[in-house]
C-alpha cells in the first residue's frame, strides 16, 4: 500500500514578514524567507508536504484555517504573533482542528511584558515552543513529524 504524503501548514501572523529587520535583538536576524527555506529543506528530508502562509490580517488567517480544515491538513505550526494574546476568532477557528498543532514563538513570551504571558491558544494547541528563536520552527516540525509517524 502506498503511504499518503502528509501535509503540514506553517502559519505566521502579523509583523513576522518583517523578521530580519524587526527588533533583531528579540527575534533574530533571519528573514522569514530564510526560516522557510530551512524548513522546506527539513520537510523534504522528512518526506512531508510543507506549505507556508503569512498574513498581517486576522480574518485572512481565520480564512486560511478554514481552508486547511477542508483540505484535511495533517499538522499545523503556527506563530500567531500579537494575535496570540488577543484573538478569540483565531482561537475559535483552531479549536475545531483535530490534527496536531504546535504554537511557536521566537521569543520566550513568558520572560517578556505581562500582556504577552497570556496565549488565547495555549489550552487548545497540542503544545507550545517559545524562546528558541528560529530553531523553534524546526523543533515544531520534528515534533509533528514524529507524532504523525506514530499515529
Ligand atoms: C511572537 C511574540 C508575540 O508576543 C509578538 O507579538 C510577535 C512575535 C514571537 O514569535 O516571539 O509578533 O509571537
Amino acid at each position: 500500500m502506498t503511504k499518503k504524503i502528509k501535509k503540514i501548514q506553517v502559519v505566521n501572523g502579523p509583523n513576522l514578514n518583517m523578521l530580519g529587520k524587526r527588533e533583531p535583538e528579540i527575534y533574530g536576524s533571519l528573514t522569514l524567507d530564510q526560516i522557510n527555506a530551512d524548513l522546506a529543506q527539513q520537510a523534504m528530508l522528512l518526506g512531508l508536504d510543507l506549505r507556508f502562509f503569512q498574513s498581517n490580517h486576522e480574518g485572512a488567517i481565520v480564512d486560511k484555517i478554514h481552508e486547511i480544515f477542508d483540505d484535511k491538513i495533517d499538522g499545523i505550526i503556527i506563530n500567531p504573533g500579537a494575535f496570540t494574546h488577543t484573538s478569540i476568532a483565531l482561537r475559535d477557528a483552531m479549536a475545531f482542528m483535530s490534527c496536531p498543532i504546535v504554537e511557536i514563538h521566537l521569543s520566550n513570551i513568558y520572560k517578556r511584558e505581562a500582556f504577552r504571558h497570556k496565549s488565547m491558544l495555549a489550552d487548545i494547541v497540542t503544545g507550545q515552543i517559545a524562546g528558541f528563536g528560529h530553531y523553534g520552527y524546526q523543533m515544531a516540525l520534528n515534533a509533528i513529524a514524529n507524532m504523525i509517524n506514530e499515529s
